[in-house]
């Protein structure tokens, strides 16, 4: 029997990135986004952009209009391509937020103040101007997986515990009232995928990071990208090698090189053997132009047709809708809930 024509059912991933700032970044671009595009290819790839995160902390409205765009054109300009992947915007599709209140009311209040990242933004701001929303949020996170049944979530290393969270909440759903999600898996890039800020190369590149010199934009006029670079923090001695204990800013630099010339660190540090950390300087500004450059330039083109984007991601969120509106009104018939009788409710008939 020939079964060769009857393709295996592709397994489904699903990830997203803030926009939070006027652009992505480096970080985002090599931790992130070089991989959702090798992706979209083998998987059935859901990507999006979470804007109701993005209010978590105060945002000038023209502004996050602007930046979410913004961050649809990089994805789109990067490679994420609309044919073959599902894209959209999170507050396009109402059934996050629903499902994010179902969750709300399964997870501890301990079990929320756990999470990392929350305690270290919350210290960071006082507890009088966190918002309640940004407690809530990896709750949130884990409605925006779980509305998708994905097997895996692609993301770097620091939102492991967030996708834990959403691990915990599927199971004790399906526990309590019944299966209905898929246990989604972090799909976590390799530690050598993290990029490390060019002024203080021991934290991870942020966007909130305390200065944008340095942060790599994906949106920066290319001779701000140059000069950053060349800029970047270097370490103590001059010879070329990796060891991110000793060197973590020539490290950095390195991981960068590699990742965006596809060679090993090894034969980096070899073709820079002899050389000064100013030689590796010039040549990655280089690099960095090169590969960044075109990427701007489409994003730009992209932006300016905007109706044209905002129509590309209204299809996407209907593509999103078909697939959430069923989850959704399968966790409300197990919580409970009365069917609602329009066609845009879940639990329609
Ligand atoms: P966000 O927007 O902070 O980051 C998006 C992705 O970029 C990765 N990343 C990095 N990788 C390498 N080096 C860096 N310096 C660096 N900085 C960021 C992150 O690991 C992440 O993969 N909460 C999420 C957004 C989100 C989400 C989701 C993700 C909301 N809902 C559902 C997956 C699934 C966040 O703030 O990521």
């Amino acid at each position: 029997m020939n079964t060769s024509t009857v393709p295996a059912p592709r397994q489904r991933v699903l990830s997203g990135m803030q926009p939070s700032g006027s652009s992505l970044h480096l970080g985002n671009y090599l931790g992130a986004l070089v991989h959702w595009v090798r992706m979209q290819d083998e998987y059935d790839a859901i990507y999006f952009i979470p804007d109701l995160h993005a209010i978590t902390v105060p945002q000038d409205p023209a502004e996050l209009a602007s930046r979410t765009r913004v961050t649809a054109a990089q994805y789109i300009a990067s490679g994420v391509d609309v044919e073959k992947c599902t894209l959209f915007v999170q507050s396009q599709v109402p059934e996050h937020a629903q499902l994010a209140w179902v969750l709300n009311c399964l997870t501890g209040f301990g079990e929320a103040s756990r999470m990392t990242q929350f305690k270290d933004k919350s210290l960071k701001q006082g507890a009088d101007s966190t918002t309640v929303g940004l407690f809530t949020y990896p709750i949130l996170q884990a409605a925006d997986i779980l509305l998708y049944q994905p097997e895996g979530v692609p993301v770097g290393e620091d939102q492991r515990q967030h996708v834990e969270l959403s691990r915990d909440l599927a199971q004790r759903f399906n526990t309590r009232f019944g299966p209905v999600f898929v246990v989604p898996k972090p799909f976590i890039q390799k530690e050598s995928a993290k990029i490390y800020d060019l002024q203080n190369p021991t934290a991870k590149m942020s966007k909130s990071a305390g200065s944008p010199s340095g942060l790599i934009n994906l949106m920066d006029e290319p001779k701000v990208t140059a000069k950053r670079i060349k800029s970047a923090v270097t370490d103590d001695g001059a010879e070329i090698r990796f060891d991110r204990g000793e060197k973590p800013g020539i490290s950095n630099l390195l991981t960068i090189y590699s990742l965006l010339t596809g060679k090993n660190v090894d034969d980096v540090v070899g073709h820079f053997e002899g050389r000064m950390y100013g030689h590796l300087k010039v040549e990655l500004a280089d690099v960095v132009v090169d590969h960044l450059e075109p990427i701007r330039t489409r994003a730009l083109e992209l932006l300016a047709d905007q109706a044209e984007l905002d129509r590309l991601l209204n299809v996407g969120a209907e593509k999103a809708r078909s697939i959430a509106s069923v989850t959704l009104a399968d966790v409300f018939a197990k919580v409970g809930f009365l069917p609602a009788h329009t066609h845009d409710s879940a639990g329609a008939p």
